[in-house]
């Protein structure tokens, strides 16, 4: 039974981003708009800066009030589009109700989107063109490779078909010749669907939608979700039995998480040398494929 830890691919990558940036006479810069208060939200960018600023990206947070209008975000966005010295744009979601989000993320400069939320650069995964690949499929992808997880003929479970996380799991799977099946929260059958998958990625946002006996000892568990359960932080499937056997699973936390933030740094990276073309990133990008354990 393999535990996917991100530890050690996260080691390696900073390893050779750090490397990367001392080669860059600038430093890339991420620029967050942070609206609101919104708990969840304050951490995970807190998470984004520290892992940023340990390689040397600069990071500006432009912390935005709740009662903000969205004619003022939308300039603010449109600054830093012609902002030379910014080299990423997130957008950090959820947003306040008032705030038409999508006409937002599509104001972002495609070439700054390193979340890979703007429609061209969902429309160029969707058809395997180059893009921004959002953050956590992005993880995912490089966790499974990285621990030589091949995905070919494989039957894929997704749970979940959120636009930031379910279907762009299940487009990463299908790209690596995947048979992909994404269930939700209208599917019937899910008994059954879990029985036939080789691998389940968990992305439902909710606890214990599927629970740790009702998988099977073949199966690779790839678990999105992150909760407060009894005092515990655990994943979409709950805390683990340790006798339960599974063929892999990836680590609640230290696991999915970990990569997202992680590939984050990798989209910021791809960003500025696409901007500058400074370097090759085909070259770059290779080299960080080719970590291996
Ligand atoms: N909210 C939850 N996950 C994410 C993410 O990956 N990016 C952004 N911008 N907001 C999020």
């Amino acid at each position: 039974m393999i535990c996917l830890r991100a530890k050690p691919l996260i080691e390696k990558t900073q390893e050779y981003l750090v490397k990367l940036r001392r080669s860059l006479n600038q430093a890339p810069r991420l620029d967050v708009l942070l609206i609101g208060n919104h708990e969840a939200s304050a951490i995970y960018v807190g998470r984004k800066k520290q892992a940023a600023q340990d390689i040397g990206i600069d990071v500006v947070i432009h912390h935005i009030s709740d009662h903000a209008s969205q004619d003022h975000v939308e300039k603010l966005i449109s600054m830093l589009n012609n902002e030379s010295n910014c080299s990423g744009i997130l957008l950090q979601l959820p947003l306040p109700a008032h705030f038409n989000v999508m006409k937002l993320l599509t104001l972002i400069d495609p070439a700054k989107d390193v979340d890979g939320f703007h429609p061209l650069n969902k429309g160029n995964h969707l058809d395997n063109f180059a893009a921004f690949v959002p953050c956590t499929a992005l993880g995912v992808s490089r966790l499974l490779k990285f621990y030589n997880i091949n995905l070919q003929s494989k039957n894929v479970l997704v749970l979940g078909r959120s636009a930031i996380v379910g279907k762009p799991l299940a487009i990463e799977s299908l790209h690596q010749n995947a048979t992909v099946t994404i269930a939700h929260s209208a599917t019937k059958n899910l008994p059954d669907l879990v029985k036939q998958a080789d691998i389940i990625m968990s992305a439902t946002g909710h606890f214990g939608v599927i629970q740790w006996d009702q998988v099977y000892e073949h199966q690779i568990i790839i678990d999105v979700g992150i909760h407060r359960h009894n005092g515990d932080i655990v994943g979409d499937l709950g805390k683990k039995p340790a006798e339960k056997i599974v063929a892999a699973y990836t680590p609640v936390p230290g696991g999915v998480g970990a990569m997202t933030v992680n590939s984050l740094m990798y989209n910021i990276f791809k960003a500025y040398c696409l901007q500058k073309q400074s370097g090759c990133w085909a070259d770059i990008a290779q080299s960080i494929d080719a970590l291996t354990l």
